[in-house]
Order: structure tokens, then C-alpha cells, then sequence
């Protein structure tokens, strides 16, 4: 951690800090491992994990962080049984019903990204209510990944491209890096910068395959329920003392 997030720290306040990541996507692992090393069902750590998610978000509005995405559930978590899905589908409906108010008074902007089709309808409503509620806030935009996979969304967006150039209102050799970023879900956010995993393992699982070119990465074998704020502003101060080249050389060479 740096000295100035310790010094914030210890004064009980949280700044923000130079160089700080203005996009931070987390990858919100090691519920179920946490749950059962302490004999828990499953279900009990993706409920203490909400939490986790109150803390992130209150700390991001704090440090004025631009956009956090967080990993609510891959295109492949499915695969689960269905008592798990079930409950976390109860979980998000909770939380987008719950956390408005909390939503409001931060300032924060929701916004969803993954397939639709898949979700309940009530959880499609009250995702619905509170995106519209918080549309015009103006602070964090926290992006939550719901039944999201990065090559279902490059699948998309290349589906989308090559619709367009088939009924001719774009020529193939128009389509460029940019033009692709505008079609994915994430269109109008920052770049990522930063990419926290909890739970310990060096993998992306499928996540902003595309957005994640150049971000910088950060693993902790902490759980999830157990990522406290401590653990987040020790990797935004670590983030901020990476040294970034995006393939070129370092400022001094
Ligand atoms: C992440 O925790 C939450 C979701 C995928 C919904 P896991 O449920 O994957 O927990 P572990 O990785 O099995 O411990
Ligand atoms: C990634 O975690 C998905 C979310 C955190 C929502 P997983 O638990 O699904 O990833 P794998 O299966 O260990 O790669
Ligand atoms: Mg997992």
C-alpha cells in the first residue's frame, strides 16, 4: 500500500490517491469456498458477499473511481444447480431493490451488462426500476456483469457488424478497433485499468476478454465476504505504482 492511502487510512478517511485506476473490474470469487470451510452452505458466502459489494461501492464513490465492473454471473455459471441459481437470482433482486436507496444517496449510476434473456422477469423489472432511477446521477457508474461472458459479447458485437454491412450501411473496410469497442456492452465507459480477483485464482474465467488488453492485474487469495476495504485500497495503491508501457517503452528509456 502506499503512504498516502496509509495516512488516509489512518485517519479514518479515504481520498483520492494519484495515479489512481479510473476503471476497476472485479472478479467476485471464492463465495462457495468460504462458505464451506467454515461448514456453511454455498448460499451463505454469495450472501455475505453482498456486503463486500456495499463496501466497494461506498469506497469508489469516496476515491471519485469512474466506473467499477463487478462479475455478478459468467455466461457459464448456468452450469450450477439450481437451488444455487435460484438463489442468487433471489440475491440480485434483493439488492436491486434494496440497494436503491443506497444507490440514490451515493450518486451512483447503474448500469447492466450481459445477456437479458436468460434473467427472470423479476429481477428484468426491478433491474429496470433502479437503472432509470439512477440514469442521470453523477457519480461511480457501477457496472454490474450479469450473465455476461466476454465471447458472447465479441460474438454480438460481430454479429451486429456483419448485419450492418450486409444491409450496406457499413463498408468492411470501415471496421477498426474502435468502431468494434462501440459495438461491445461496455460502449462509453473508460478503459479498464485495474482487475482485482479474489479467491486466489490467475485466470480471467471469461471476463472483458477485449477491455482487459492493457489492464493491470491483482490476485488475492482472500475470499470474497472477507475483502474488506483495507484489501481494496491496498490494490488501487499498488495499482498506482505499476509502471504501464502499453507495449512501448518506460518514460526514462
Ligand atoms: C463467485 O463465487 C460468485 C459467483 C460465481 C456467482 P463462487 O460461487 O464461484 O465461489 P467459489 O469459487 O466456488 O469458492
Ligand atoms: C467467475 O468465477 C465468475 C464470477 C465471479 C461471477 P467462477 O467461479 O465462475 O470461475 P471459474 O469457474 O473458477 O473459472
Ligand atoms: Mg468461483
Amino acid at each position: 500500500m502506499t503512504e498516502s492511502v496509509h495516512a488516509a487510512e489512518r485517519q479514518g478517511v479515504t481520498q483520492p490517491v494519484a495515479n489512481q485506476p479510473r476503471h476497476i473490474a472485479i472478479i467476485m470469487d471464492g463465495n462457495g469456498r468460504w462458505a464451506e470451510s467454515r461448514g456453511l452452505p454455498r448460499i451463505e458466502g454469495h450472501r455475505r458477499g453482498v456486503g463486500t459489494v456495499r463496501m466497494v461501492s461506498e469506497t469508489a464513490t469516496k476515491l471519485n473511481i469512474a466506473a467499477v465492473t463487478l462479475y455478478c454471473l459468467s455466461s457459464e455459471n448456468w452450469k450450477r444447480p439450481r437451488a444455487e441459481l435460484d438463489f442468487l437470482m433471489h440475491l440480485l433482486e434483493q439488492y436491486l431493490v434494496e440497494e436503491r436507496r443506497t444507490i440514490m444517496d451515493q450518486g451512483l449510476r447503474l448500469k447492466v451488462i450481459g445477456r437479458r434473456d436468460r434473467l427472470p422477469e423479476n429481477v428484468i423489472v426491478e433491474m429496470n426500476k433502479t437503472l432509470a432511477m439512477s440514469d442521470s446521477n453523477p457519480g461511480t457508474e457501477l457496472v454490474l456483469a450479469i450473465d455476461y461472458g466476454g465471447r458472447d459479447e465479441i460474438t454480438h458485437a460481430v454479429r451486429e457488424l456483419a448485419r450492418e454491412v450486409a444491409e450496406g450501411s457499413l463498408h468492411e473496410e470501415d471496421i477498426d478497433e474502435e468502431l468494434v469497442a462501440s459495438r461491445l456492452y461496455t460502449v462509453g465507459l473508460p478503459e479498464v485499468d485495474l482487475m482485482i480477483r479474489t479467491g486466489g485464482d490467475m485466470r480471467v474465467s471469461n471476463f472483458l476478454l477485449w477491455q482487459l488488453s492493457y489492464a493491470e492485474l491483482w490476485v488475492t487469495e482472500t475470499c470474497w465476504p472477507e475483502f474488506t476495504r483495507e484489501h481494496f485500497l491496498s490494490a488501487i495503491g499498488d495499482f498506482s505504482t505499476r509502471q504501464r508501457r502499453f507495449g512501448g517503452l518506460s518514460v526514462n528509456e
